[in-house]
């Protein structure tokens, strides 16, 4: 049997990986400025949790929710401490998009209406309502369409009133990244997102922040929502949760009350991933990952907004975008055979940065030169191609 043929792959095998770093089987190094998508939080096979995984799987590893899973609870309340949310309640799932259909879902269930407002640009995964709520109609199928999905510009904060005002009462809720990812590391600006808080709190919808790729410290804050000091009623979060292995949860304001299998699971909660996750969080805690992020970001940053070629640098933390003035597409193909360092995109033209939170400064160096190499050596064979031959 082959591979369903969806993704557009490098040619590289990697088999080992350790911190920042990954390995090919040629045991060749590069440095992981992409963290998997995202998803490598604390660091690619972090001792504290493999031995957590292993201690877990050597006990039970899956049971269903028909039970009682102390595991989940314990991970409950770290994750309301650690994320100062301690008074919202938990629900467990297996990924981003799975976290994201269960809030869309749970605010209608909330305010028995049907209307979703999402914004240019926005990436919310690829099943049901979030591909729908997802602004890309290339990945979403005839199947995938509805109406009660509403597009408005993002950080357009009259058009958003005025949808508002002409729905009434039909939005039953806002969804939106803090920061959207895909879209580019495009930053909502505080008082679009305070408008949205005041205009749901004004119209009963509620305000649901997709953290899955902001969100668990990314941006130096837990949320990315935190920077405004403002609260969704819903956060959704997956990425950085399990450091790779598999898991979503939401988080739900105490407002809303739940009601047996009005959401339900196979696998979410399992104790597996529980074990994962708490390990992750311990390791946040512990090694101050949140502060790490929030300081080799701005230090990166302010690098890298002093590199010439480079333009429209922007970010959080360790969730960074850029792009190169001068044509310079081939920027992460360099990086990567040259200078083994992979890195994200976004657009053909935005380089993506989601190394872990435990990213540290030597490495970002090594980032830096390598990058401005890069630079060097790409004016340097566009230079040669632009001059004439003299015959
Ligand atoms: C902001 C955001 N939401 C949702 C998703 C979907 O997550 P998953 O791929 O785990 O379903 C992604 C994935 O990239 C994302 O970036």
């Amino acid at each position: 049997m082959n591979l369903f043929d969806v993704y557009p792959v490098n040619d590289i095998n990697i088999v080992r990986a350790s911190g920042s770093d990954v390995f090919d089987n040629n045991g060749i190094q590069y440095l992981d400025m992409y963290g998997g998508h995202a998803v490598i939080s604390i660091g690619h096979t972090h001792p504290y949790w493999v031995k957590a995984i292993e201690t877990q799987l050597e006990q039970i590893a899956f049971y269903s929710n028909s039970i009682k899973i102390p595991l989940q609870q314990e991970l409950a309340e770290k994750l309301g401490r650690i994320s100062g949310k301690n008074n919202y309640q938990l629900f467990l799932c297996n990924s981003g998009a799975e976290a994201n259909e269960n809030a869309i879902k749970l605010a209608s269930f909330y305010n028995n209406k049907k209307k979703v407002i999402s914004f240019s640009g926005a990436f919310h995964g690829r099943t049901s309502l979030a591909v729908a709520a997802t602004d890309n109609a290339s990945i979403s199928a005839p199947v995938n369409e509805t109406e009660n999905i509403i597009f408005l510009p993002f950080n357009d904060e009259e058009s958003l009133e005025q949808c508002f005002e002409q729905h009434k009462n039909e939005i039953s809720s806002v969804i939106i990244e803090a920061i959207q990812g895909v879209g580019g590391i495009k930053i909502a600006s505080e008082s679009f997102l305070k408008k949205i808080r005041t205009l749901c709190d004004k119209y009963n919808a509620i305000f649901i922040a997709d953290e899955v790729q902001c969100g668990y410290g990314r941006t130096g804050k837990f949320y990315a929502l935190d920077h405004t000091g403002i609260d969704a009623d819903i956060y959704t979060m997956a990425k950085g949760m399990g450091n790779g292995f598999p898991i979503g949860a939401i988080i739900i304001s105490p407002k809303i009350p739940s009601k047996h299998f009005m959401l339900g699971t196979t696998f979410g909660g399992n104790h597996l991933a529980c074990a994962a996750a708490i390990a992750v969080l311990d390791v946040i805690e512990n090694e101050g990952l949140i502060h790490n992020a929030a300081t080799i970001g701005s230090y990166l940053l302010k690098e890298l907004a002093a590199i010439e070629d480079l333009k429209n640098v922007r970010g959080k933390g360790l969730m960074i975008g850029f792009e190169a003035t001068n044509n310079l597409k081939d920027l992460r193909k360099k990086l990567l055979s040259d200078g083994k360092i992979f890195t994200g995109a976004a657009s053909p033209d935005v380089v993506r940065l989601l190394p872990s939170l435990a990213l540290n400064k030597a490495d970002a160096d090594h980032f830096l030169s390598s990058l401005k190499n890069a630079i060097h050596q790409l004016t340097k064979e566009q230079q040669k191609v632009n001059t004439p031959v003299n015959l």
